[in-house]
């Protein structure tokens, strides 16, 4: 495992639309072994691969119950709100209010390349969310309601 450069906003990497993985190679194993070691070097709760510079359809996340990989995630359904502070990796120290649904059910691979639903609310919805806007070219910073403020203790950023 290796420790991976993390993107900042204003890269064109973090603009791009990433491809789907159609079969995990080795190479998509290393990929995703680097964003884990990355995303908890750096204290965040998700990582998306552009962030590491690969515009592939990988996604790291951990809000506190152990390691997500969500491969080609996909949201299948959303309902309710939720307004929150969110940051990112790619912006640190920085933070702004988003509006996310409160729940979404997503599918996606596991590392294993077999499909899984998962049922999120709170936290992981929004780090859903927010990571999969990574792999549609996205950043938080174009949905934030009022103005992005510095943050004391980077708290969560994905
Ligand atoms: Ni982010």
């Amino acid at each position: 495992m290796a420790l991976r450069t993390i993107r900042m906003l204003g890269d064109p990497v973090l603009n791009k639309v990433c491809r789907e993985v159609k079969e995990v190679t080795p190479k998509i194993s290393t990929l995703i072994s680097d964003m884990l070691e990355t995303m908890y070097d750096a204290n965040g709760v998700g990582l998306a691969a552009p962030q590491v510079g690969v515009l592939k359809r990988v996604v790291t996340i951990d809000v506190g119950d152990g390691p997500l990989i969500m491969i080609n995630p996909q949201i299948l359904a959303s309902d309710g709100t939720q307004t929150a502070g969110e940051g990112c990796l790619s912006l640190p120290g920085k933070a702004g209010q988003v509006t996310r649904p409160n729940h979404v059910v997503a599918r996606a691979y596991n590392e294993q390349m077999q499909e899984f639903e998962i049922d999120a609310t709170e936290l992981l919805a929004r780090a859903i969310c927010h990571e999969i806007d990574h792999l549609e070219g996205h950043m938080y910073t174009e949905f934030v309601e009022g103005d992005i403020y510095e943050v004391e203790d980077e708290g969560e950023e994905e």
